[in-house]
């Protein structure tokens, strides 16, 4: 007997086979490597937790880029939502509709609450959000990197985790260059360690549901 799961698995197939995908997402996919990729059912854990992750950073961006009063975080977020836009349209593509996290919808929320909250507090607090939010997604990606290495199996995937991540780096470097570092270090301190603990919870939760 055909089960649920089974009945959902073979509709994204035929709405993924039947979607006309446009010509720019087919180059995008040519540009990452993301073509002919099937992710193991072991391994979409993960990738929930990646496509949860760049939705959330995509919309870090765009609330970021609504800041009409610091021209300096509209800059920073208009340079970088163009490659997180980029990452969820493979992510997207690597993970089919049933895989994907239940709780999109908060990861779209907090995304946004993040990036607005932190504009709020001027280009400098947006810059160490920044800093944290990638460097934490930088860990993310390279502790998936070095599992998929040791495996020595879906060189595929790891090729597509490493672009992924070295554009993370880029955005971590991007930010940290722009920091101002002040007298105000242990507030600082205590808001990346919010930053991170909060982003770890994401990541656990996404990775089951
Ligand atoms: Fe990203
Ligand atoms: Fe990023």
């Amino acid at each position: 007997m055909v089960g649920v799961k089974n009945l959902r698995q073979m509709r994204d197939m035929f709405s993924n086979f039947i979607k006309v995908k446009t010509e720019e997402d087919q180059k995008l996919l040519n540009k990452y490597g993301a073509h002919n990729i099937v992710v193991p059912n072991e391994m979409l854990g993960w990738l929930r937790s990646d496509h949860a992750g760049e939705t959330g950073a995509v919309w870090i961006y765009r609330a970021a880029s609504l800041a009409y009063w610091s021209k300096s975080i509209r800059k920073m977020a208009r340079e970088h939502l163009p490659t997180e836009k980029n990452h969820l349209v493979i992510m997207e593509h690597l993970v089919q509709p049933s895989e994907r996290s239940k709780l999109l919808f908060l990861w779209r929320v907090m995304g946004f609450g993040l990036g607005f909250l932190s504009s709020i507090f001027g280009y400098s607090v947006f810059c160490i959000t920044i800093n944290a939010v990638e460097t934490f997604v930088e860990g993310h990606y390279k502790y998936q990197i070095t599992k998929l290495r040791a495996m020595k199996s879906h060189q595929k995937l790891l090729a597509v985790l490493i672009k992924c991540c070295d554009e993370e780096i880029h955005h971590r470097e991007d930010a940290g260059r722009r920091i101002q570092y002040g007298s105000n270090n242990a507030i600082r301190k205590w808001w990346v360690n919010i930053i991170e603990a909060g982003s770890e919870i994401a990541v656990k939760v996404s990775n089951r549901v």
